[in-house]
């Protein structure tokens, strides 16, 4: 498992019954997370400094529950990255925490690059990967079917310090991808977040199990001749790093390199880590 280790703004203080306490800088919020199925060790519900409760309702979905005044939205930083929080719909903040072991390889794997480096970012949500890998230096374009998602990225790289060398796309990602295959627009890396299920601005019908593998062929279609990195990122429950493996060297066979997968965790302040999914990563080495 790869942890993220490196946050001071960000930590979870407790998990336990289906949910788990985090820090988002000096806000404190409890949050629904279906990999908690074991006790809490601590009444959360009653933590003194609780501001905000995202409570589960029983015909699905839930809402915020809000205890303490707190900001509608604040900043927290991730090293130079910033990055705007706020709580929305789905139980979201707009930030995946975690993601930053991936940030953190993706930025390394740029600036020893010792070229200029194209990236398309695939269901890139808020920017968190797009402001990593353009502040290490790379072109990044940003692809997201939600608009407001795709403002949000702006907003995330203009807090990070980021004027330019980032286009923003409002689209259905493989709409986008068979689009630039035509034009002839090629990228060295790749980074694709899919949801387990999810629709493009025109209604387009996304489920992980019937679309990934045909995905990740089309995607090699973008791909340069020189290329430093595909990235896949998954929160499905049950969809193991094997299958990403697979489905990376499956995919890549015709390039030289390595493909690595893991879960992704972050350490919490009980001394266990919290299971967020797994990532895969083949990296070029030629
Ligand atoms: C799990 S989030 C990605 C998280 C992000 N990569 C991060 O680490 O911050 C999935 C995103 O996919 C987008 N999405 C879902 N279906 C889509 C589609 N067909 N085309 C484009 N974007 C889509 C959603 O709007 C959402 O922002």
């Amino acid at each position: 498992m790869k942890i993220a280790k490196n946050w001071k703004d960000y930590s979870i203080i407790a998990t336990g019954d289906g949910y788990k306490l985090e820090r988002w800088k000096n806000v404190y919020l409890l949050r629904p997370d279906p990999q908690v199925i074991w006790s809490a060790s601590i009444d959360m519900w009653h933590y003194p400094a609780l501001n905000a409760v995202y409570k589960r309702s029983s015909k699905g979905g839930g809402e915020w529950e809000f205890l303490k005044p707190m900001p509608a939205e604040w900043e927290i930083a991730y090293g130079d990255l910033q990055f705007k929080i706020k709580p929305m719909g789905f139980k979201h903040t707009g930030l995946f925490p975690e993601q930053a072991v991936n940030w953190d390889y993706m930025a390394s794997l740029i600036r020893n690059a010792g070229r200029p480096i194209k990236v398309l970012n695939l269901f890139a949500y808020t920017g968190g990967a797009t402001v990593a890998c353009a502040k290490a230096g790379a072109e990044v374009t940003h692809v997201d079917a939600a608009k407001g998602m795709v403002e949000r990225a702006g907003e995330n790289a203009r807090l990070s310090g980021i004027e330019s060398g980032i286009r923003y796309i409002v689209d259905d990602c493989e709409k986008f991808v068979r689009r630039e295959i035509r034009r002839g627009n090629r990228y060295d890396a790749i980074i694709m977040d899919p949801p387990s299920y999810g629709r493009g601005p025109n209604g387009e019908m996304w489920k992980i199990e019937e679309k990934l593998y045909a995905f990740v062929r089309l995607c090699k279609e973008v791909l340069s001749d020189r290329p430093l990195f595909v990235l896949i990122n998954s929160y499905t429950t049950g969809l193991q790093p094997m299958v990403l493996s697979n489905i990376l060297t499956l995919c890549m066979r015709d390039y030289k390199g390595t493909v690595d997968a893991y879960e992704v965790g972050i350490q919490t302040e009980e001394g266990i880590p919290l299971p967020c999914g797994a990532g895969g990563i083949f990296v070029n080495d030629d």
